[in-house]
């Protein structure tokens, strides 16, 4: 397992070649491209859902203690439609991300022709369109009902229905058969440090790989030298406000780079590398090589595979 804590600019993105590619790529996302719905119909039912509050639909017990952005729909990565475009909360990350899998750590090829992608996390779709537009089959995962149906709203559009599916569940239900040993790729972007359980989270991203896949890696990280995590918990917010339900923050554990690497030897990969980037985010891939048992003790779930 290697580890880069040269920290590189992120951004330095702009400079990736898959970034251009990616971006072409999704020139076939435009309006004139729908199927099956008027682009009329199409943008009042996408730009009706912008900034709707809805806790309901999430089954709540207690509102006010959920995140913000889990309640207030806001979307999720920029999108040009053509005849209209949607101004994403982050911006072009899922390209940038992408990019920066198949350039800065040469992990991921741009023609996933014949490839089954497994995206962890995927808010509005836009990683999920993506994907698809290099050749993957892709099975998405959100935890959030009102964007997994956005973004499988969104594929269906398109004609993708048969090439993505986005299932309303969490990472931590990711247990039945037909998701074990079943994907060439794992795309684990910007969730890590949202999970109350890393360890575990990991290790249900290697079970659901094949032998020979990897697990591509984004997250929030801290800058040190050691084996560290920081805890900051669910009552720190970094903007926002509370009238607006448009905080941010909702993170549980922030990892250093030797941290992450860790976590992924002692879930089962057998080779990975994690880089450090300048603004504190890390960037890493996981190789599994075969399915191995992981050390049992203290697991909060005792009996995963
Ligand atoms: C910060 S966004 C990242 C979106 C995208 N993956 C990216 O990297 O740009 C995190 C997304 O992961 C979802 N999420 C968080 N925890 C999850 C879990 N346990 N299972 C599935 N989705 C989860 C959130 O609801 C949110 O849509």
């Amino acid at each position: 397992m290697s580890l880069d804590t040269s920290r590189p600019d992120s951004a330095a993105a702009d400079h990736l070649p898959a970034l251009d590619a990616l971006r072409g790529l999704m020139r076939r996302y435009t309006t004139d491209h729908l199927v099956g719905v008027s682009p009329a119909d199409f943008q009042a039912r996408l730009t009706g859902l912008i900034g709707t509050v809805d806790s309901q639909v999430e089954g709540y017990d207690d509102p006010a203690r959920q995140r913000d952005l889990s309640i207030k729909f806001r979307f999720g990565h920029d999108h040009d439609f053509g005849s209209f475009r949607l101004d994403g909360q982050m911006g072009e990350r899922h390209l940038e991300l992408l990019a920066g899998f198949a350039d800065r750590l040469a992990a991921l090829p741009m023609d996933l022709t014949g490839k089954r992608v497994l995206d962890i996390g995927c808010w509005t779709g836009g990683t999920c369109l993506a994907l698809a537009a290099m050749g993957a089959e892709v099975v998405a995962l959100e935890e959030v009902r009102k964007y997994a149906s956005c973004a499988q709203d969104l594929a269906d559009a398109f004609g993708l229905s048969g090439r993505i599916r986005v299932l309303p569940m969490s990472l931590y239900e990711l247990t039945a058969p037909e998701h074990q040993d079943a994907y060439d790729y794992v795309i684990f972007a910007g969730v890590l440090y949202h999970l109350t359980d890393p360890v575990l989270a990991l290790r249900l991203c290697f079970n659901a790989l094949r032998d020979g896949g990897t697990c591509l890696i984004e997250t929030a990280g801290i800058e040190s030298e050691g084996s560290e995590c920081r805890y900051e918990g669910a009552g720190v917010f970094h903007a926002g406000s509370r009238a607006e339900l448009s905080r941010s923050g909702w993170n549980w554990f922030l990892p250093s780079a030797l941290a992450l690497r860790r976590m992924i030897a002692d879930v089962g990969f057998s080779e990975g590398h994690v880089e450090g980037l300048s603004d504190n985010r890390l960037l890493a891939w996981a190789r599994r090589d075969a399915h191995t048992d992981m050390l049992r003790a203290g697991l909060s779930v005792p009996q995963v595979r």
